[in-house]
């Protein structure tokens, strides 16, 4: 892999303190790979055009005073005395996820600024992974991007107390325009993937809230490491050898995981040999595994992708994120659903701009 998009080299972030700064970090929509990361399996995420900016003022001490941060998207700030107690405690919620990245972040920077954001908030585009990177870069981090993920997933299971994995934060983190990006969370490579011009990614929300994820994803997390306890881990495990799990539940979650990491491959294959209407299949199916076997989609979810599937030009569609609820994604001619949902590009990922030295 060249070290330009390796995370554990490339790098990001100044903590120069009493400076002006801008932060930008991009929402990310994941196109393949569901509920794989935590179990080391592979995701094809991007990050997306839309994202969240902090611009503000650093404090001179390091680890001392106060992150105040006003936002557009919500009616209360964020104060946060540093260095931070109990963040999971934060009022109001959102600034949980600000007050997890300080209590991650070695020595934050006081800080005096506003959020804005072009993400639709808590809709599945990973609006708070979004939020973490921006509230890191801005608030002194530095180092490779492997470390600003690593501190986004540690502050986002703070505040939310979700065992997340670790792709939403790589994908804010380590964007690149005009690719998604494939994941292999055993070895930590990520590789990009273009995504031709006449591909239309297209996130349609459901308009349901994720009322089960947390406790739902954290079910599903420790069914995957029940599997692996007999298995191995589950990316070596080959489809025949599940039927060493007695448990139907727990063989169905190992099936979604060890066909969903052959389902990435499959899609990007796809993707590369220009053939979308094959990547749109290898996505229904990727649905189907989601709804059958993980059991993570709701009747609305099935609903609003046998929906999409109905549009001409639409190549596939299925859930994305957690599931639950939350948002389908699609993969479409350029015009077929011109008028539906967010036609996301795939981006830059995180970055933070000095504005002066005074
Ligand atoms: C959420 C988590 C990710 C990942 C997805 C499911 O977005 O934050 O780590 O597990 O669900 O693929």
């Amino acid at each position: 892999m060249s070290s330009a998009l390796d995370p554990s080299v490339r790098t990001v972030g100044d903590r120069r303190p009493a400076l002006r700064v801008r932060a930008f970090a991009p929402g990310r929509v994941n196109l393949i790979g569901e509920h794989t990361d935590y179990t080391g399996g592979l995701a094809l995420p991007m990050a997306v055009h839309l994202g969240t900016t902090i611009e503000g003022r650093r404090g001179r001490r390091a680890g001392h005073g106060t992150v105040d941060l006003g936002s557009t998207a919500e009616p209360m700030p964020a104060r946060i005395k540093l260095p931070v107690e109990r963040p999971e405690r934060a009022e109001p919620v959102w600034a949980r996820y600000v007050a997890g990245v300080l209590a991650t972040l070695d020595a934050p920077l006081g800080l005096q600024g506003t959020v804005t954001t072009t993400l639709p908030v808590g809709a599945g585009l990973s609006s708070s992974a979004s939020l973490e990177l921006a509230v890191a870069l801005a608030a002194g981090f530095e180092g490779t991007r492997r470390e600003l993920a690593l501190a986004g997933q540690h502050a986002e299971q703070l505040a939310s107390g979700v065992p997340c994995g670790l792709m939403d934060q790589t994908a804010v983190a380590c964007g690149l325009a005009g690719h998604a990006l494939r994941m292999d969370f055993t070895d930590g490579s990520v590789l990009p993937v273009d995504v031709p011009e006449e591909a239309a990614i297209v996130v349609v929300d459901s308009g349901q809230p994720r009322r089960l994820a947390d406790s739902g994803y954290a079910t599903r997390r420790a069914e995957c490491e029940q599997a692996a306890e007999v298995l191995g881990p589950l990316r070596t495990v080959h489809p025949n050898e599940l039927t060493a799990l007695a448990d139907p539940r727990i063989r169905a979650r190992a099936r979604h995981v060890v066909t969903e990491n052959e389902r990435v491959d499959a899609f990007v294959a796809a993707m590369t040999a220009g053939d979308l209407r094959a990547a749109g299949a290898v996505m229904n199916e990727s649905h189907t595994s989601l709804r059958n076997d993980f059991e993570v989609s709701t009747p609305t979810l099935d609903d609003l992708v046998e929906g999409l599937r109905r549009h001409a030009g639409v190549h596939g569609a299925r859930l994305t994120g957690a599931g639950f609820g939350g948002c389908v994604v699609a993969l479409t001619e350029p015009d077929a659903l011109a008028d539906i949902g967010w036609h996301v590009r795939p981006s830059e990922g995180a970055t933070l701009e000095v504005l002066d030295d005074r």
